[in-house]
């Protein structure tokens, strides 16, 4: 073969080849991933030029292919935001690496007609031999801000009536007590000076009238705690639980003693909790263990500890069982409802006020409480609680 032949089979090959690269421009699948793509591509090169875009971009921007090729990337940019935008893009080039841009910032973009729309965008360097060229992929997040921004005044909307109710009940409550210290006095004086004169019925009916005082009494003070559990908040230090179940221990000292109780603590963690609420829960559980017992044996409590690593952290379990009446488990969630009881008010006082409390006070904690029983076999109440706290922003406590 000579020179000639030579050459003319070399432009033959390059022609072919060019042939088959248009052919196969449509399908090419870089071009496919990069068309198809579900956020807007742009591509510049080491002066902020645009030298490509998807059909994604051009949409999103609001400019045709041949305009968008006149631009800098800078003039994506909301003029308000495009002093500082030149020098971050230099940085980038002196460490160029896939990144989030702006993370944790607000970004946004620039629309042909001036309009500004939030978005997300990723950097990514490529490097074609012929210098270097950064990809930015951007995602409009108009939508899904809105949403969120929705969530979050929804959220703000909840919180802010659940908290008027708290502090309702709780005001309710309050101005409540004085009428019904009024009423309780004037009975009690009637009691002690006009006994004599009242005759049997009118006894009757006083005695019900003090007893149903005190039954108010009672509702009202839970009633009052129940109110108070998020605002009364002492916050959260770290406690060892063995001292709150002391504590409330000895104020069931004279409980115990008459019925004959055996009372049994196993070895208790510590734990980052709010100590007055702890010991508040240990009070209902340890009072209702003593309280459901039965008549024909003495009441045995058991308070237990221990942790629990799992998924979400470690968590203190404490175990309070006893052998007492027990109840039916389907039950089990419903107890944990304010006023709901299951037993008669004639043969156990209360005002099913207590584990409502209990449940509060876990949740607060990010906790969890279960209840586990048989009728006539004894309960166990099980308290799982993160032994340290997470960083929240929750409310300062405040009084009502
Ligand atoms: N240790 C227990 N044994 C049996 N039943 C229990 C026990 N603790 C709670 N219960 C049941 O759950 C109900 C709700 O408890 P609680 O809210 O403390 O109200 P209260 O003690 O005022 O009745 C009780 O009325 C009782 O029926
Ligand atoms: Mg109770």
């Amino acid at each position: 073969m000579d020179q000639v032949e030579e050459v003319e089979a070399l432009r033959a090959r390059v022609r072919e080849l060019e042939a088959r690269l248009a052919e196969s421009g449509g399908r090419d699948p870089f071009r496919r991933v990069v068309e198809s793509a579900p956020y807007g591509m742009v591509v510049s090169d080491a002066d902020g030029r645009v030298v490509m875009v998807n059909p994604q971009a051009m949409e999103m921007f609001g400019y045709g292919m041949e305009e968008f090729l006149t631009l800098r990337i800078e003039d994506l940019v909301p003029p308000r935001f495009r002093g500082g935008h030149d020098g971050l893009r230099r940085a980038f080039q002196g460490h160029p690496e896939t990144r989030p841009m702006g993370a944790g910032r607000d970004l946004y973009a620039c629309r042909r007609e001036g309009s500004e729309f939030p978005v997300e965008i990723a950097l990514t360097p490529l490097d074609l031999g012929g210098g270097s060229l950064v990809l930015s992929s951007i995602i409009d997040i108009t939508r899904r801000k809105r949403d969120e921004e929705e969530l979050l005044r929804y959220a703000t909307k909840l919180e802010r009536s659940n908290a008027e109710l708290e502090s309702f009940a709780s005001i309710a409550s309050h101005d409540l007590q004085e009428p019904l210290r009024k009423i309780r006095m004037m009975g009690e004086r009637l009691a002690t000076i006009c006994e004599a004169d009242l005759g049997d019925q009118g006894r009757d009916y006083l005695g019900r009238m003090i007893r149903a005082g005190d039954n108010m009494h009672r509702l009202i003070r839970d009633l009052l705690a129940f109110s108070r559990v998020g605002m009364r908040a002492e916050g959260f230090r770290h406690v060892n639980l063995i001292e709150p179940v002391r504590d409330v221990l000895s104020t069931f000292d004279l409980v115990i003693e008459e019925t004959g109780a055996a009372v049994v603590v196993g070895e208790l963690p510590s734990a980052e909790v709010d100590e007055s609420q702890v010991r508040q829960l240990l009070q209902n559980l340890i009072g209702n263990a003593l309280k459901f017992r039965r008549d024909d044996e003495a009441p045995r409590v058991e308070i237990a500890g221990g942790i629990l690593a799992t998924e979400a952290g470690e968590f203190v379990r404490i175990e309070v069982r006893d052998n007492g009446i027990g109840f039916d488990e389907q039950y089990h969630d419903r107890i944990f409802q304010i006023f709901q009881r299951l037993h008669g008010k004639t043969d156990f006082a209360g005002t099913g006020i207590g584990l409502a409390i209990c449940k509060k006070i876990v949740d607060r904690h990010d906790g969890r409480i279960q209840a586990r029983s048989r009728p006539g076999e004894g309960a166990t109440f099980i308290v799982d609680l993160p032994r340290r706290r997470k960083p929240t922003n929750e409310r300062p406590s405040k009084e009502p």
